[in-house]
């Protein structure tokens, strides 16, 4: 086996000799791929594979080493949407493992005395809590879909937590931004401050209270978290700061298997997230408003206000319509209709800018770190695309005592109060009101493309931007370009209110800003803001990977954003 790489592992590729005597499109993929956000997470689903496992037992490695790297982002906490597809079977499947919310949590419990939301209890500690979902689905992925034991696939995670890990800059920074919330905890200050002092760059961090749960886990499977001593503690932790948790829910908890969201773009069957993500729904919207365009032809003016307009129209419906669907009805087959889609067109001006209804001088706050993605394809051709998350930067703050285990704060993401905007700036109305057990909207938008020549996975964090941050990986993607040009895609937003193109530096060119302000649109240009923060306005953190079935090849692409991004490394192997 020859192996090539450089310092960091983020993305990597195994490649293989293809089989003789097989058509391309019968071809397996000529190796492995993984992406994610931290090296060793994409080192421990390489393991897990070395060792026999499929990719579904390598998402299992790579989600729980995340866990562990990046709390920052996700964790046991919190909870996640899996879009797997099976080689063998030809299905695909949506495993949802989203967090629900608590029985206690009514909305009126998130309310100030005089009615307004109570954003401290909406995000931090206790009550910001739903009940996770990620353990469930490691333990759906492996007892369903694995070849190896959850043991097995939990082994990395757990060394990784026993030993430790370099601690890095996103890591610190976060902490500082977040550490006056965490430190109110006796649980969380035992993890974050066990040496007496906040974690800097280059520390070990080891986190033995989480080995040891996820030991628990390994050895006990679903019974190992949401039962017995673990679920005592969480239940316990959680109630010492005034929350309501009951073990009887934690045990309640089940992740859903439900029918991906399909519709067609171009030569592409586009697979993706359906409701309790609004992402799926969004996407389809606006795509099918795009169809017909020949964008790639267009000036850069016309096409950016094309997509615009687009997206207004998405996530104006974004607000009304999607929610739990196990709670209310979701209009998806009308809200994916062609037709619809072609109503929408229809309203869009060419030349001008449609108002959203109302304007709202709150700018959309920007998610960097929190949420993580990664893409999974195995050399028998099963894929993964997970986007998992504890929503804020580290969830609530909040750790429950003897656990290691730090809890989301996801109930941000219900309507808390109808027609206040989240941490997000998105709002909604009754479909995505909070009720016991239900689940919170949500963006995360895996997704599969697969046209007869091409198969890619992507998605990415970014909270309401998710949806139009895969769009432009889309559109990418059908314009011909790599898994890394993808990842590296400058990127501009637009989610219906506030009524702006949100830019990262020099995603758009200054006339065509110029020309697009002329035509009604309101855009911030980060180079325009005084306090000079164009360099730290650019979001996200995409992971995706490419097989070109036709000419054989794959290629994996990391987001370039970020620090744990930066090195791309290229596995080859010529013998498995
Ligand atoms: N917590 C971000 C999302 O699910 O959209």
């Amino acid at each position: 086996m020859r192996i090539f790489f450089s310092r960091l592992l983020i993305c990597t590729v195994l490649l293989f000799l293809p089989l003789p005597g097989f058509a391309a499109e019968q071809q397996p993929p000529p190796g492995a791929a993984i992406a994610s956000a931290h090296y060793l997470a994409t080192a421990a689903g390489h393991e897990i594979l070395a060792r026999g496992g499929n990719a579904f037992d390598a998402a299992i490695a790579v989600s729980s080493t995340l866990a562990v790297v990046e709390p920052i982002s996700s964790g046991l906490g919190g909870g996640g949407f899996f879009l797997l597809h099976d080689a063998q079977t030809g299905n695909d499947i949506f495993l949802d493992a989203r967090e629900t919310s608590p029985i206690a949590a009514t909305k009126e419990k998130y309310l100030t005395a005089d009615g307004e939301l109570d954003r401290d209890r909406a995000t931090n500690g206790a009550w910001a809590a739903g009940i996770p979902g990620l353990p469930a689905a490691l333990v759906h992925l492996a007892t369903q879909h694995g070849r190896l034991p959850l043991s097995e696939s939990l082994a990395p995670a757990i060394r990784t937590a026993r030993d430790g890990f370099p601690v890095y800059e996103r890591l610190v920074k976060g902490y500082s931004s977040r550490q006056a919330v965490m430190e109110r905890y006796p649980g969380t200050r035992a993890v974050f401050l066990s040496s007496g002092k906040p974690l800097q760059t280059g520390d070990i961090f080891r986190q033995p209270d989480l080995a040891a749960t996820l030991e628990q886990l390994a050895a006990k499977g679903f019974d190992g978290f949401y039962k017995g001593d673990v679920a005592n503690k969480l239940v316990a932790g959680v109630n010492a700061q005034g929350g309501q948790w009951t073990a009887a829910e934690l045990a309640a908890y089940r992740v859903k298997i439900r029918s991906p969201l399909r519709f067609r773009y171009h030569n592409w069957d586009i697979v993706t997230a359906p409701p309790p993500s609004s992402g799926g729904i969004a996407l389809a919207q606006i795509l099918q408003i795009l169809e017909p365009y020949k964008l790639q032809d267009m000036d850069e003016t016309r096409r950016v206000h094309l997509i615009v307009e687009a997206m207004r129209r998405a996530y104006r419906d974004r607000t009304f319509y999607p929610g739990d669907p196990d709670f209310v009805k979701v209009p998806v087959k009308l809200l994916t209709a062609p037709d619809y889609a072609a109503g929408l067109r229809s309203g869009i001006h060419p030349e001008k800018a449609t108002p959203s209804t109302a304007l709202s001088g709150q700018p959309t706050p920007l998610e960097d770190e929190e949420t993580t993605h990664f893409s999974v394809m195995d050399g028998e051709g099963n894929l993964v695309a997970a986007t998992q998350t504890v929503n804020l930067l580290y969830g609530s703050g909040l750790i429950a005592p003897g656990t290691g285990v730090l809890l989301n704060n996801e109930m941000d993401d219900f309507a808390l109060r109808p027609g206040t905007p989240n941490a997000f700036g998105v709002m909604g109305y009754e479909a995505n009101a909070p009720q016991p057990g239900k689940r919170m909207l949500s963006s995360m938008s895996p997704t599969f493309m697969i046209s007869n020549q091409k198969t890619a996975i992507l998605g990415t964090p970014g909270g309401s931007r998710i949806i139009t941050m895969v769009l432009l990986g889309i559109l990418g993607f059908d314009n011909g370009l790599g898994a890394q040009d993808v990842a590296a895609l400058p990127r501009y937003h637009h989610q219906w209110l506030p009524d702006v193109i949100d830019t990262e530096p020099e995603a758009l060119s200054q006339d065509a800003v110029m020309a697009l302000r002329k035509m009604g649109h309101a855009v911030t240009v980060p180079a325009e803001n005084k306090d000079g923060a164009a360099s730290s306005h650019s979001w996200g953190n995409l992971q995706t990977i490419l097989w070109n079935r036709a000419a054989g090849t794959l290629e994996a692409g990391s987001d370039p954003r970020h620090d744990a991004g930066k090195g791309t490394v290229i596995l080859k192997s010529d013998k498995q």
